[in-house]
């Protein structure tokens, strides 16, 4: 597969919208669009699609995604499953992160009352503080064990240590295995040329050890992999029953390496304006590491990419300045009170950094979401 050729569409909001920058700009369309399609190919290859929220953070989005046919939602935090149980109304949640600590597992007590939940699991003691609590308060868990298929993050590693481990938490009495997942984000964090067989790999993993566990006498029923850059890949290997795509709901600038989209498939900018231009060869946008993040990219260098202006360079950030370097081709623009669009390199970090989303549609305002679940990192 060959790296994307960026298709750059221009800004998403007209110029004579008055913005109060920095703000997170959001075109409705291209989500819509973003939304569909992925349910589509879900659709095709037979899989269920249970997003990860992590990127929007926002019920309406989320509402959006289960309109479109996901059958639950995916979140890392307990605070964002409860927004999306309280303020979105989903009834069915994957936490795809270690549930650790009373307090924690006191409040995934209390949400089960709201929605159902499952909770991923990928040690003997995790798992165990889990059961018993549950055993107390008379329930029963739900629960993926977490495989590692080569990211080296989380996850029993797969095969014969996850095996083992799925036999000691099925005899747990609170807990019911259900499923296997894994997070195969080492895939989309490697050349472009390998995306596809990592990918594989890690789905052919993660069969693999789920028919083992079957074999142990386990009825799992889901075999969960996920993330956007491996999309298109690791949900068509045999055995795979559930896909968990985040990022694809806005796409970032670190994807348009992958060959998958470019900016016109980028669904929400950080509306930036000049705010300083001292030298012909430099301006400051007002948009620094706290709207950006700090966040490489793997795609083409600098902090974010600004539309319409491919080879200027936002070189450094503090945490209000994005320090832009202009290329001769951009000198005769970027005047003090301009204002422009960067699509962040890691758009989920910065959703994570602004309190509302901005929405657009034919260039014009037509709504504001809150970011619901900002910040809620516990
Ligand atoms: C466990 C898990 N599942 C799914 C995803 C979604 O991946 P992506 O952001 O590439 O869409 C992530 C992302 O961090 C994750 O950690």
């Amino acid at each position: 597969m060959t790296p994307a050729v960026a298709t750059d569409a221009g800004t998403i909001v007209n110029p004579d919208v008055v913005l109060d920058t920095p703000c997170m700009v959001v075109d409705a369309d291209i989500l819509q669009r973003n939304i569909d399609e992925m349910q589509a190919f879900a659709n095709t290859h037979g899989v269920a699609l249970r997003p990860h929220i992590k990127t929007h953070k926002t019920p309406e989005i989320a509402r959006m995604q289960i309109a479109a046919g996901a059958v639950g939602l995916t979140c890392a935090k307990l605070g964002e499953a409860e927004v999306m149980a309280d303020q979105a109304g989903v009834k069915d949640i994957l936490m795809a992160y270690p549930v650790v600590g009373a307090p924690k597992i006191a409040r995934l007590i209390a949400l089960m009352d709201r929605t159902h939940m499952t909770i991923a699991v990928d040690t003997e003691d995790a798992a165990r503080a889990l059961s018993d609590a549950m055993v107390g308060a008379g329930k029963v868990l739900d629960v993926y064990l977490e495989v590692n298929t080569g990211q080296d993050r989380a996850g029993a590693r797969a095969g014969e240590e996850a095996i083992a481990l799925a036999k000691v938490i099925a005899a747990m009495p609170g807990v019911n295995l259900v499923g296997v997942m894994t997070h195969e984000g080492h895939a989309g964090a490697s050349d472009p040329s390998v995306i596809e067989e990592k990918a594989k790999g890690a789905g052919a993993a993660l069969v693999a050890t789920a028919e083992g566990i079957r074999a142990a006498g386990i009825p799992l029923r889901t075999v969960s992999v996920g993330s956007t850059p491996s999309s298109r890949f690791t949900p068509t290997v045999k055995g795979v029953t559930e896909m968990r795509p985040g990022t694809y709901v806005f796409n970032d600038n670190t994807g348009f390496r992958h060959g998958v989209w470019g900016p016109d498939r980028c669904a929400a900018r950080i509306a930036a304006t000049v705010v300083s231009r001292t030298a012909a060869d430099r301006c400051i946008l007002d948009c620094g590491s706290k709207a950006l993040t700090m966040d490489a990219s793997l795609s083409q260098g600098g902090h974010g990419y600004i539309v319409g202006h491919p080879n200027a360079v936002v070189a450094r950030l503090s945490e209000e300045h994005g320090v832009v370097l202009l290329s001769e081709e951009d000198q005769g623009d970027f005047h003090v009170g301009d204002r422009y669009e960067v699509i962040p390199n890691h758009v989920c970090p910065s959703v994570n950094l602004t309190d509302e989303l901005i929405i657009v549609r034919n260039g014009e305002i037509v709504d504001t979401w809150r970011v619901a679940a900002r910040g809620k990192v516990r």
